[in-house]
């Protein structure tokens, strides 16, 4: 098989070590309006005492922070978030946990290598976003609840669980959606039941009390990884991406393995008021699926929903690390527009990008309301057979319907990290992108900024690493970083004990 990731399993074969220093390798000019804090969560570390996970979505998740001070000074931190799966794990120095993608069973009793959470659920290894929240930062895994992290240091202070209106079994999405405009919070997770299958929306408003929580009825136990918030709406992406939960329960299998692909049933657009959290339109488009949706947005009595479609389901190419997307199908950014009296598909709209794009963002002006650009990851050997990564960073415009601004990574080098857009405060127009770089010919870590509207000029400014890191999945940034503590430095129980 063709190998379009040479080296690729350097990203995925070493233990980040938690650190925090000042950066000095910093080659460019960081613009003098970046302030604040930039946050990115994903999987890290892939074996522990002997045993390795296959499935990218199984690494212990560690968090990163930059924080950038005055006078383009940019602070490191990253810490390993401290879930009940590390500690446990950790304590016992072998994998105790049935991971999303990776079951041990067979290696010894089940009780010891395969346990789930209340029987029924994967123990989250908290891996896969991070957000800035009413003051503090938040980690999350898929379907759980989150944790509290120190923004300064990125310490685990304990599960977030909303005031108490959260437990250690209720779905709650790693995409929470926060409206600037309301200051309102919303999230959703589905309750996989066969029986009853439902998708819970949750509404918190601008004090982070919970205004409602709306059990909507499926037609199935699908998955669904992401939504979108227009001013009025709540938008879903349904695809049938079933999960059998009695398999991943009864049978022993990973989540991975009890998810089946049917797309006979048909792909849907569900619709929910905001405000009562009523369904107001479920509206059929085909049988594709989608894993991330790109924004949504009101205008002149239509509802513009824009997603990245897909084939099929992508977490297949998440397996076996480190050889990822070997037969990775192709994607593209989709806009449907609906007319919000008739609930009717009116018009559809593509962008003549396929290489299995991922990680779309957009400004934070952006959110919500009508905007043209946005910006994403993609595979350039998307199509070919063999292992390939991350390896173009693309900014897209719905006006021209094109994606013209297209940053191709240097030969052995990969990204990783959504896509950040930072926005120039002078200049509605001006704004600057972070995403990582891994230099897997000299196992080099970067932070790269670029001009969001000229990212195939290359970057910047590099921020270079001590050390390598892993490959993140979600970012976040923060441009209002006040009163944090000094940042201070603790060596995670792995270093001290030497185990991987
Ligand atoms: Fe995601």
């Amino acid at each position: 098989m063709d190998d379009h990731a040479p080296l690729i399993e350097r990203a995925f074969s070493f233990t980040p070590r938690e650190q925090a220093y000042v950066i000095e390798n910093i080659k460019g000019e960081i613009p003098e309006f970046i302030r604040g804090s930039y946050y990115l969560n994903g999987p890290a570390r892939f074996s522990r005492g002997g045993f390795k996970y296959s499935h990218w979505l199984d690494g212990d998740g560690m968090a990163c922070a930059l924080h950038f001070e005055h006078g383009g000074r940019v602070q490191f931190t990253n810490r390993f978030v401290r879930g009940t799966k590390f500690v446990v794990e950790e304590d016992q120095g072998h994998p105790v946990f049935r991971a999303f993608g990776t079951t041990f069973k067979t290696s010894g009793p089940a009780s010891e290598y395969d346990r789930l959470k209340r029987d029924i659920m994967i123990e989250s290894p908290l891996n896969v976003s991070i957000y800035p929240y009413r003051g503090t930062v938040i980690a999350f895994g898929e379907q759980g609840i989150p944790l509290e992290l120190d923004p300064e240091t990125l310490e685990t202070k304990g599960e977030f669980n909303f005031g108490g209106r959260l437990n250690d079994v209720s779905p709650f999405s790693a995409h929470p959606k926060f409206d600037s405009a309301t200051g309102e919070m919303f999230n959703f997770g589905i309750a996989f039941s066969s029986a009853q299958p439902c998708l819970n929306l949750y509404r918190f408003d601008v004090g982070g009390k919970l205004l409602y929580r709306k059990r909507l009825p499926l037609d199935y136990p699908c998955s669904i990884h992401d939504f979108s918030l227009s001013q009025s709406y709540a938008v879903f992406y349904l695809s049938p991406y079933i999960l059998n939960m009695e398999a991943l329960a009864r049978d022993g299998r990973t989540l991975m393995d009890s998810l089946s692909w049917e797309p006979e049933r048909g792909s849907h657009l569900l619709i929910v008021s905001r405000e009562t959290g009523e369904r107001v339109a479920y509206i059929p488009i085909g049988n594709r699926y989608c894993l991330h949706l790109i924004n949504c947005f009101e205008k002149d009595d239509r509802l513009t929903v824009d997603v990245l479609e897909m084939e099929r389901p992508i977490y297949d190419q998440y397996k076996r690390v480190p050889d990822l997307f070997t037969d990775v199908c192709e994607g593209q950014p989709v806009r449907f527009v609906i007319d919000v009296d008739s609930n009717e598909l009116v018009k559809t709209a593509a962008i003549d990008y396929l290489l299995a794009p991922d990680f779309p963002s957009v400004s934070p002006r952006a959110f919500t309301k009508p905007y043209r650009d946005f910006w994403m990851l993609g595979i350039s050997a998307t199509g070919r057979c063999g292992r390939k990564f991350f390896d173009q960073l693309v900014h897209a415009d719905w006006a021209s319907a094109k994606a013209r601004d297209i940053y191709q990574a240097p030969p052995l080098h990969y990204l990783g990290g959504e896509p950040i857009f930072i926005s120039n405060p002078h200049d509605e127009k001006a704004g600057v992108i972070i995403c990582q770089v891994f230099d897997a010919e000299l196992i080099v870590s970067a932070f790269a900024l670029f001009d969001a509207f000229n990212v195939a000029r290359g970057p910047i400014a590099l921020l270079g690493l001590k050390e390598p890191i892993h490959l993140g999945f979600h970012a976040s940034f923060n441009p209002n970083r006040k009163g944090f503590k000094t940042a201070r430095v603790s060596v995670a129980r792995s270093e001290m004990t030497g185990k991987t």
